[in-house]
């Protein structure tokens, strides 16, 4: 088989690589891929949201499967394109892609099925935002709707920092049109975790559990980010809650979307917020999340496949998942300023000495070939994943291959996994 990766970040690096090693598969396409994914794949110059090139080259290389990394060309309508030329294609439809694509979309669906979440208000009057702040009271949370790169989201500590946020989305300066519509919610307190299930639209097959570290500094300060670290398994996800977000969360949310006339097909991401034994969902996701997706790949013993075929093909009836008993930890390593403005261009060092290490795998995000070096590209550069037979034995394992790797203004994390080794 011959099948194509669209994406060009961490997630689209251990994609290929999980791929590359099925027994199925003869060639693997990434587009636009990165420095990473050359070395397994066979790159395009063609970005994710041109659709019209993706297609002309699936079709012409006779692509036999193509897997949909990002959110952009799934809410852009990538699968229903496919589709519609007869491709075979790993993602949701368009219509089924507005679970992420629009926040107050997904929050009134979670509110007619009865799926779990903070109490909210959708707004696009100033006025009436403000009244709902004060009503509420700080801290609030204030998001754009649509889709702003995992940065639209704003918790303010004041009712009056709320309001600016809102005046700036509404403005149309924060995240241009995504912010034309706000989605304003309650705070939640409690640990948070990334359920990440396959589904044809009936049958579910949960991923193993894995929390992210959204914020950009150690503790859980600062800024939120793309994601700055995940492991798995996640002990915060015990059988019990796993039951709990299978049956409050999940499957409500498939249904959901079936009766809405929108059938889910492909990874669907839940963001939870778990406390006292209860899960409440911060936000649907219709890709796999990255980093989380590192770590779970690295774990994954079965061939993904053909469970991503069957989802295409709509059928995941006979397919199941197995996974290492290891853990696994990914450190990501940034670029200076990230989350704001970052460097670029500086040449990274250290790379060959990290990729001679056991049970570590070095995923690409921001990184460019420039006179035949690796050097830094985007502000989540790199994401440095290794297996152990326990969480601390992965973090280690990670962090003496972080210790090979450096940059000017390298910028890392280093308590990624803590939250699992508080629970031990
Ligand atoms: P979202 O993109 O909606 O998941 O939000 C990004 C991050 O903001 C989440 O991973 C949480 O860390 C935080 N967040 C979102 N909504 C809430 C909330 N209602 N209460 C507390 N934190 C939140
Ligand atoms: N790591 C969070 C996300 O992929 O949205």
């Amino acid at each position: 088989m011959k099948i194509l990766v669209i994406g060009g970040g961490g997630r689209e690096h251990a994609l290929v690589w999980k791929i590359a090693q099925s027994p199925l598969v003869s060639k693997v396409y990434c587009a636009p891929g990165n420095p990473g994914t050359a070395e397994l794949a066979e790159n395009l110059p063609i970005a994710v949201d041109q659709l019209d090139k993706l297609l002309a080259f699936a079709y012409e290389a006779k692509i036999d499967l193509t897997v949909v990394g990002p959110e952009q060309p799934l809410s852009l309508g990538i699968v229903d394109l496919f589709e519609a030329h007869g491709l075979k294609v790993f993602g949701p439809s368009q219509k089924a892609a507005l679970i992420e694509g629009s926040k107050a979309f997904s929050k009134d669906l979670m509110y007619k099925y009865n799926v779990p979440t903070a109490a909210y208000g959708v707004f696009t009057d100033l006025a009436e935002a403000e009244d709902f702040i004060k009503r509420t009271g700080a801290p609030i949370v204030v998001k754009a709707d649509g889709l702003a790169a995992g940065k639209g989201v704003i918790i303010a500590q004041t009712c009056e920092e709320a309001v600016d946020a809102v005046r700036d989305m509404l403005s149309g300066n924060a995240f241009g049109a995504a912010g034309s519509r706000v989605v304003i919610e309650e705070f939640l307190t409690g640990e948070e975790a990334s359920f990440l299930v396959i589904t044809d639209g009936k049958k579910i097959l949960p991923l193993a559990s894995a929390q992210d570290h959204k914020a950009i500094f150690d503790g859980d300060q600062g800024p939120n980010t793309g994601g700055m670290g995940a492991y798995s398994p996640a002990p915060v996800v015990t059988p019990a809650i796993h039951d709990i977000a299978m049956r409050q969360v999940l499957q409500p949310a498939i249904d959901g979307m079936a009766a809405e006339g929108r059938p889910y097909r492909g990874v669907l991401y839940a963001g939870l917020m778990v406390k006292d034994g209860e899960v409440k969902t911060l936000e649907f996701n219709a890709r796999f999340g990255d980093p989380e997706c590192q770590p779970l790949l690295m774990r994954m013993k079965s061939d993904i496949v053909p469970v991503l075929l069957a989802v295409a093909n709509g059928d995941l009836a006979g397919c199941e998942l197995e996974w290492h008993d290891k853990a696994a930890v990914c450190v990501v390593m940034a670029a200076e300023g990230y989350p704001g403005e970052y460097r670029k261009g500086d040449r990274i060092s250290g790379l060959d000495a990290a990729a001679g290490l056991d049970d570590t795998y070095v995923f690409h995000a921001g990184t460019a070939t420039k006179e035949g070096l690796c050097v830094t590209n985007g502000g989540r550069v790199l994401g440095v994943t290794s297996l152990g037979a326990t969480v601390r034995e992965a973090i280690n394992g990670a962090y003496r291959a972080v210790a090979h790797i450096t940059w000017p203004g390298v910028q890392y994390r280093s308590d990624i996994g803590r939250k699992a080794l508080d629970r031990l």
